[in-house]
């Protein structure tokens, strides 16, 4: 295994979940999960298992049903979690449970009311623990980056000691800045023994839009494991997006020489069906996935694409999987032009489901100057609302709309 690979761990159906209105059904979160395997990520945190039934489903069964990457469940460092996770992970191919701890003094104090060494006592319990169940665990001090950096290195000891594969340092209300997080992850490498045998690990949140900066520089500075979500949904400002990471590595090769395992077509794809599972799309300014993210406006910008696309553009939409030739749709598209967007975005109409769509589309094209894929993946979406019994005509002969197949 190359030095410079890189373990991509997508926690979108767990950290991704909780942000306000993410929350996914367990045959949703099935569906994505075997998305996120054909992009080609290592690890999926596919939920909390302890949290509620449904998330033990959710763990459960994409534990049952996805092979590839390695399946995830969070748990607090308490028995009834580890046990919880432990069961939901039974029919995984390859597991791993992830456990998290407040190292932060002003979490320790108010959110948990323990002593520091209250603290230490459970991360090697809790540890010890859970590795009589999987063999892969990762520690996670919550709140590292504000926690005091001498009980930080002792806590990541006592963990390491107690059997963890893999230490991540959250950046859990995304405080830090590049040159300090990139710091937290040299001190780890320097002090703690064993360093060499753990996979270092970052988990950024963007409260300060530095989420993205704060992973390549943990990245930089040795860890190998990079935790993200699609779309960058997550908690408050959401989490490190996963395909401005990865399109940040392809475009910048030169000064971010690592591998990964991802496929890069399928990122487009995967934004899209998230998209469409929570039901709403990112930003149209959003990097790489965003609905304007390859689009031209400025005449002189124009004509400098036409030109030669490396005018304005550093890397082409189809890289990242976004379809060629993006017709901008409005009221005087017809239904062959519609068709055929909706094709690119996966959905396969009948002709009566074609008719019915185009109708709601001119409507909604006479308000807007143009219409954007997130207005057709909500035209889609309240088509199978309104219409159960379009799933007569449907081409998947089970709804209306045939689900994407990116
Ligand atoms: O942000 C955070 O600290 C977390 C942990 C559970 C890893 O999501
Ligand atoms: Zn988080």
């Amino acid at each position: 295994m190359s030095q410079n690979q890189i373990y991509f761990f997508d926690t979108t159906l767990r950290d991704g979940e909780q942000s306000p209105g993410c929350s996914m059904y367990t045959t949703e979160k099935v569906r994505l999960a075997k998305q996120l395997e054909s992009l080609g990520v290592d690890v999926i945190e596919a939920g909390f298992a302890i949290a509620s039934e449904g998330d033990f489903a959710s763990v459960r069964q994409v534990a049952h049903e996805v092979k590839g990457p390695r399946i995830c469940s969070l748990s607090r460092a308490k028995e009834e979690d580890i046990v919880a996770a432990a069961r939901a992970l039974e029919p995984a191919a390859k597991s791993r449970i992830h456990i998290f701890l407040a190292s932060s003094d002003i979490h320790l104090e108010y959110k948990l009311q323990i002593s520091r060494e209250q603290a230490l006592e459970l991360a090697d319990k809790s540890v010890r623990m859970a590795r009589n169940y999987v063999d892969d665990v990762e520690f996670s001090p919550e709140d590292a980056s504000r926690s005091d950096r001498n009980f930080l290195c002792e806590m990541v000891q006592v963990a390491v000691d107690a059997g963890a594969t893999v230490i991540n340092l959250p950046d859990t209300v995304g405080y830090t800045v590049p040159h300090e997080y990139a710091s937290m992850f040299r001190l780890m490498k320097e002090r703690i023994r064993g360093a060499e045998n753990i996979v270092f690990s970052s988990h950024c949140h963007n409260d300060l839009g530095l989420a993205v900066a704060n992973s390549l520089a943990a990245l930089e500075a040795g860890a190998r494991q990079v935790e993200c979500t699609i779309n960058g949904i997550g908690e408050r400002a959401g989490n490190a997006a996963l395909e401005e990471l990865a399109a940040a590595m392809h475009v910048r090769q030169d000064q971010l020489p690592f591998h990964h395992n991802l496929d890069l077509k399928q990122l487009y794809p995967t934004s899209q069906m998230l998209s469409e599972v929570i039901t709403f799309a990112p930003a149209p300014n959003k990097a790489v996935v965003g609905s304007n993210a390859f689009s031209h406006e400025a005449g002189i910008h124009q004509h400098g694409v036409m030109s030669n696309p490396l005018c304005y553009e550093i890397m082409t939409p189809s890289q990242v999987g976004v379809p060629a030739n993006k017709m901008v749709l409005g009221k005087h598209s017809g239904r062959r032009a519609l068709n055929h967007r909706l094709k690119e975005l996966g959905y396969s109409l009948s002709r009566p489901d074609l008719d019915l769509a185009y109708e709601r589309f001119i409507e909604v094209a006479d308000r807007k100057k143009s219409v954007f894929d997130q207005d057709l993946v909500s035209i889609m979406l309240t088509h199978l609302r309104q219409s159960p019994n379009l799933g007569q005509h449907g081409s998947s002969g089970s709804s209306a709309v045939a689900a994407p197949q990116p």
